[in-house]
């Protein structure tokens, strides 16, 4: 079983070995997320098994991990396509233990992940000189019924140059707020990005302070990724003098 990261959004982002693991895939097994045409470089005869989680359709991550499990135990050769990289926010952690635990041989093939390829698709490095020497990936969406629950306020609003957000537009007036009331300042540059990669990239700059209204006025919805830091202020077109 391969754990096969398919990249932010456009298809040609997919490494060169997930596309020769889906060239001869028994069974591909996909999320919503990824690009369809991916699909397309599967033999006709592979089984094409969407498991997407979407409202209203839940798959449950125990049912993914019992398919991979049975189609890796008759011997097939199985791709599980995963958005971006299948170790960030992907669950493939939880896949790969599900596979070990069941002795069933599998590989994982890393993917461009979103954290890094949404900001570059707008022109802003996570990192720069002289600007940000580190940079922390957050998730926006936390589960309350979880041990992890909670975020560090203290130690993200002041700690990493960069926060980089994922699955952060629902709660992103609470976040920013809190990120200010712990020592953020209001003004430090951030950046929206919608369907990165993807023809209906959206790229929205605010300051932090009035990040979440301009985003919603703006219509912006999930799946972006929210870049705060001063290299949000990066790689804007050039202001006419
Ligand atoms: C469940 S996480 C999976 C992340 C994925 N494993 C990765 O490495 O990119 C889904 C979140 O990734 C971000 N995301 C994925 N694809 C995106 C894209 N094309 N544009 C902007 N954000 C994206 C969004 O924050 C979305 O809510």
């Amino acid at each position: 079983v391969y754990l096969v990261g398919a990249g932010p959004g456009d298809p040609e982002l997919m490494t060169v070995r997930g596309a020769t693991l889906l060239a001869r895939a028994d069974v591909v097994i996909y999320d919503r997320l990824i690009a369809h045409s991916l699909l397309d470089l599967a033999p006709p005869s592979a089984e094409r098994i969407d498991v997407g989680k979407r409202p209203g359709r839940p798959t449950r991550q125990s049912e993914i991990n019992a398919l991979l499990v049975e189609h890796g135990g008759l011997g097939h050769e199985v791709v599980r396509l995963k958005g971006g990289d299948p170790f960030l926010f992907g669950r493939g952690g939880e896949e790969a233990e599900a596979l070990r635990a069941a002795g069933i041989p599998y590989e994982v093939v890393p993917g461009v992940t979103s954290a890094f390829a949404a900001p570059a698709a707008a022109g802003i490095p996570v990192t720069h000189r002289g600007l940000a020497a580190d940079f922390a990936v957050v998730s926006g969406h936390r589960d309350p019924e979880r041990a992890e629950a909670g975020w560090n306020w203290a130690e993200l609003a002041v700690g990493p140059a960069t926060l980089v957000l994922l699955m952060g537009m629902d709660n992103l007036a609470e976040i920013t707020a809190e990120l200010i009331r712990h020592g953020r300042p209001a003004d430090t540059p951030a950046a929206v990005i919608q369907s990165a990669t993807l023809p209906g990239q959206r790229v929205l700059r605010a300051p932090l302070g009035g990040l979440a209204a301009r985003s919603g006025a703006a219509g912006l919805t999930a799946p972006a990724v929210v870049v705060i830091g001063a290299v949000a202020a990066l790689g804007a077109e050039p202001v006419p003098s």
